[in-house]
């Protein structure tokens, strides 16, 4: 009897919670042992106890789309990668996936290597990394499928921006070799002649607000993108994922796709389901706060977008987190909007404001607020069910999360290393108050508990 108790000691229980996954939401204790999720079930015994009757737990959420300390023009991201991911962590995020943009002629594997090293020792959370491919060069894809070896399975190309886009050629070439590796590929969706195109004539009529810049992206622009991506995809039968739809026409496009079989997925951001392109007209030079690439739409796209995460059209939130501060980063826009660094901070209020607007609005279920936010980004990048899940085997990440927790959000209560929040006043009720990464409280009520280097790289399979 003695040892069988002992047996049974987890060194870690949380008791008494209610458990959210993607497919139910019940009454149960969690036994931990070591960095792993050990029984779930009744009555169990640890060497530690964290009572959590009234909390939901859900499975560490997962946020497919980050970019610190990325560099931009003159300057760079302004969260580095220990306060991203600390702020990610204070948020209930414990998995973030970042890009490695290799420099001019260097090779992907390198690139790789050094933006691995960079994140491994800073990193609060666990992370992994997708490869972004700016030409089809045969010596830079050769590369491919020795970086599906090094667990980065997912590859980001871009239609727009200068040095970075891809013709259609290209983009039809890479998705051949990538499917061929097995592995998904990224797009950011926006038509580049259309942007240019009104870039030329608004700097011709010299108008240089930041109005002008969602206004030189109409929504068409990323409409038609998303259309012809999708429409290389369905040729090819590559595995396509959409980042920050922000439209109504983008998220049609995806849901026709899909009903016609083709093999892609899509994700939207809080930014936008939450705010609209009436924010680029505050006054003043304000309006460059919310300069981000898809630009913020209407309140009827937000809807859209709210219905199309409900009905699957949608299947993740990230936050393209990329912070840059109004002073002294935002301001090299001032006299034209084309040089405002373009990129908004999130990483740290995603799950409290999908739970927000998205559940307490009844816009989600509970189960579709944990699958939009870590489970499906778990299975479209290959780390399913170790990360995403709350079953035994897979990596004690979990959120300890209060339904009836009252927050207003500013600045201040948040740990983005950015002077700003788009934000700021939104009233929340609902708010993690613990954090585990693989069984280690490294968050408790607001307070970072976890250390710089907690995150270890993931190796990532292939999508399942
Ligand atoms: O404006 C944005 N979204 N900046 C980050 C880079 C990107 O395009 O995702
Ligand atoms: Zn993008
Ligand atoms: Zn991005």
């Amino acid at each position: 009897m003695d040892s069988l108790q002992r047996t049974d000691l987890f060194d870690l229980v949380i008791r008494g919670g209610k458990l959210v996954t993607a497919t139910r939401t019940y009454h149960s204790d969690i036994g931990i042992r070591g960095e792993k999720i050990a029984a779930i079930g009744p009555d169990l015994e640890g060497a530690r106890v964290v009572e959590a009757r009234g909390l939901l737990i859900l499975p560490g959420a997962i946020d497919p789309h980050v970019h610190l300390e990325m560099p931009v023009g003159e300057t760079h991201s302004s969260d580095d990668w220990f306060t991203g991911t600390r702020a990610a962590a204070c948020g209930g995020t414990t998995t973030v996936i970042d890009f490695v943009e290799p420099g001019l002629g260097e090779g992907l594997e390198h690139a790789l290597a050094k933006r691995r090293e960079r994140g491994q020792g800073r990193a609060a959370v666990d992370f992994g990394l997708h490869m972004t491919l700016v030409n089809d060069k045969a010596e830079t894809l050769q590369e491919v499928p020795g970086l599906l070896e090094e667990g980065c399975t997912s590859f980001k190309t871009y239609l727009t921006y200068e040095g970075f886009r891809l013709s259609d050629s290209a983009f039809l070439h890479v998705l051949c070799v990538v499917k061929e590796a097995g592995g998904t590929l990224l797009v950011h969706a926006e038509n580049d002649t259309i942007i240019a195109h009104l870039q030329r004539r608004f700097r011709a009529e010299k108008k240089t607000a930041p109005k002008y810049h969602a206004l030189s992206r109409p929504p068409i622009a990323e409409a038609e993108a998303i259309q012809r991506s999708l429409a290389l995809a369905e040729v090819t039968g590559a595995r396509l994922y959409v980042v920050h739809i922000s439209t109504a026409l983008g998220a049609d496009a995806l849901h026709s796709a899909r009903q016609r079989g083709v093999n892609a997925s899509g994700e939207t951001c809080p930014q936008y389901l939450l705010l609209t392109d009436k924010e680029l007209s505050r006054p003043g030079f304000a309006g460059a706060k919310y300069v981000c690439s898809p630009p913020l739409r209407s309140l009827m796209d937000n809807e859209r977008l709210w219905k199309g995460l409900a009905d699957d059209d949608l299947q993740t939130v990230g936050t393209d987190h990329c912070p840059f501060n109004y002073k002294g980063q935002k301001d090299l826009g001032r006299d034209n909007y084309e040089k405002i660094p373009s990129g908004l901070p999130g990483i740290e209020s995603r799950l409290s404001l999908l739970y927000q607007y998205g559940v307490r609005m009844g816009r989600l279920s509970l189960e579709r607020w944990v699958e939009v936010c870590s489970t499906n980004p778990a299975k479209i990048f290959g780390l399913y069910p170790r990360k995403g899940s709350l079953e035994p085997g897979a990596d004690a990440d979990m959120v300890l999360f209060d339904p009836n927790k009252k927050v207003t959000l500013s600045r201040s209560l948040l740990h983005e290393q950015v002077d700003y929040t788009p934000y700021k006043g939104f009233e929340l009720q609902g708010y993690p108050v613990m954090t585990f990464l693989r069984g280690k409280l490294i968050v408790k009520n607001g307070e970072f508990t976890g250390a710089a280097g907690d995150g270890k790289y993931l190796v990532r399979g292939c999508s399942g």
